[in-house]
């Protein structure tokens, strides 16, 4: 069993970005490092439950995540996206950011009533982007009750605020 610090180090951190006193958990170096991200995604392949159905990704890195997991366990993908990028009738939520806010969007109708879905993303800082897709994919009529990160920044309190909505937080590097 690894404590994933072998993955941890393939993360960089960059002080002071996109704001004094933030510091940026930059996983871009993870991705660029081909045995680092297959182990990675191998390692949260294992964490998914069971009985989820369909994998929930938040634009943009949450994507890389989603389809890594989906083809890794054979599952469809939901693509939560930003404004203005989805063709048919969608829903829509604004969250606030650590450093500002934004919006995601997902199409009404590419969730079953009840279906279990996962959601994912690469990181998870103050919990608003997770936050507003578990609103999203609950007024689309899925369920969620576990959301699985590659890094969960827990001096942030997002894994909290999930929990406090029902919705277990998983993660390889904390
Ligand atoms: C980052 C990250 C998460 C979110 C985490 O995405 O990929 O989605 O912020 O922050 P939070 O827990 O405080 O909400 P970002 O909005 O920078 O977008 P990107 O994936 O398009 O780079
Ligand atoms: N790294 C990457 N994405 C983020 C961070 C971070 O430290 N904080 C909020 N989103």
């Amino acid at each position: 069993m690894t404590d994933n610090s072998d993955l941890a180090a393939l993360i960089r951190a960059i002080p002071d970005y996109p704001k004094p006193g933030i510091i940026f958990r930059d996983v871009s170096t993870l991705l660029l490092d081909g045995p680092g991200f297959r182990a990675t995604i191998d390692r949260m392949a294992a964490m998914v439950p069971a009985d989820t159905s369909l994998i929930a990704g938040i634009e943009a890195r949450g994507f890389i995540v989603a389809a890594g997991l989906s083809y890794a366990l054979g599952l469809g993908k939901l693509m939560l996206r930003k404004p203005g990028k989805l063709p048919g009738e969608k829903i829509g939520t604004d969250y606030e950011l650590e450093y500002g806010t934004d919006r995601i969007e997902m199409h009404l109708g590419q969730v079953q009533p009840g279906q279990k879905i996962l959601l994912v993303d690469d990181l998870i800082a103050t919990g608003g982007t997770a936050m507003a897709g578990i609103d999203l994919i609950r007024r689309g009529g899925g369920v969620v009750d576990t959301a699985l990160f590659i890094v969960d920044l827990p001096d942030l309190g997002g894994a909290v605020k999930l929990r406090s909505a029902g919705v277990e937080s998983r993660s390889l590097i904390a």
